[in-house]
């Protein structure tokens, strides 16, 4: 077990299945799980609740830098979260998956200043070594020499669907169509971007999870020669 990779990034779209991936497999070598894409997420949150304009960069910028802000294990919350972000003390763990967040994350996840920011703390917990780490540069910016990086992708009409499943009950007041625009949308933000856009790295194994459940995805990677018995020697 000791000698798995120390890093493992996990790069991909929205809804991708980079998130459940990279959670069971964390799970299953029992390393720590990060999702980045909530720290863009909670920065996106304090900004909406502040008044901040989603256009000022600088504001956003500076907010960003006096955030406080904590990702724990999920502990005995038993709602179906994954892990618990605290903003300034306060859990937004659920309204960070609002919306209004989905709306404006990718916009503020183009500004230099926000991402260097984000980037240092995630380098931070990074280097402490045994964690899955998921996002859109990881592989590319954030941890460039792990040893094992994943790039989680499926067709935008499975990611729209099962986005849509997702939000079933909770926050759905879109139709499949919208939700298939708005990740056409995030996807071209998110890739075209000047700072770190979305790409695999040049050393990533790309995984496609169209049609594919996640046990299976997880089948595949487990079968990656860096857990194979003899890679531990
Ligand atoms: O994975 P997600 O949908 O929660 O990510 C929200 C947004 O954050 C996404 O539109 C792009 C951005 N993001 C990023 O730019 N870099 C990361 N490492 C993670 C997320």
């Amino acid at each position: 077990m000791d000698s798995y990779p120390v890093t493992i990034t996990i790069d991909g779209p929205a809804a991708s299945g980079k998130t459940t991936v990279g959670l069971m497999l964390a799970r299953h070598i029992d390393y720590l799980f990060l999702d980045t894409g909530c720290m863009y997420r909670a920065v996106t949150l304090a900004a909406l609740e502040r008044g901040v304009s989603v256009e000022d960069e600088i504001g956003i910028t500076h907010l960003t830098r006096r955030l406080e802000m904590d990702i724990l294990p999920a502990g005995v919350e038993s709602d179906g979260r994954h892990y618990t972000v605290l903003l300034n003390g306060a859990d937004v763990t659920w309204a960070l998956r609002g919306a209004e967040v989905d709306v404006n994350v990718s916009q503020v996840s183009t500004y230099a200043g926000v991402r260097a920011d984000l980037v240092r703390r995630q380098r931070a917990i990074g280097e402490r070594g045994r964690v899955v780490m998921v996002g859109r540069d990881i592989g590319t910016v954030v941890m460039p020499s792990a040893t094992l990086k994943l790039y989680v992708t499926a067709s935008k009409e499975e990611r729209a669907r099962r986005r849509w499943k997702e939000l079933e009950g909770r926050f759905r007041d879109a139709s499949y169509e919208q939700i298939l625009a708005e990740i056409e949308r995030r996807d071209q933000i998110d890739g075209n971007r000047e700072v770190a856009p979305m790409r695999p790295a040049s050393d990533a194994i790309i995984i496609d999870t169209t049609n594919r459940t996640p046990d299976e995805v997880i089948q595949d990677i487990l079968a990656l020669e860096p857990f194979q018995p003899a890679a531990q020697n």
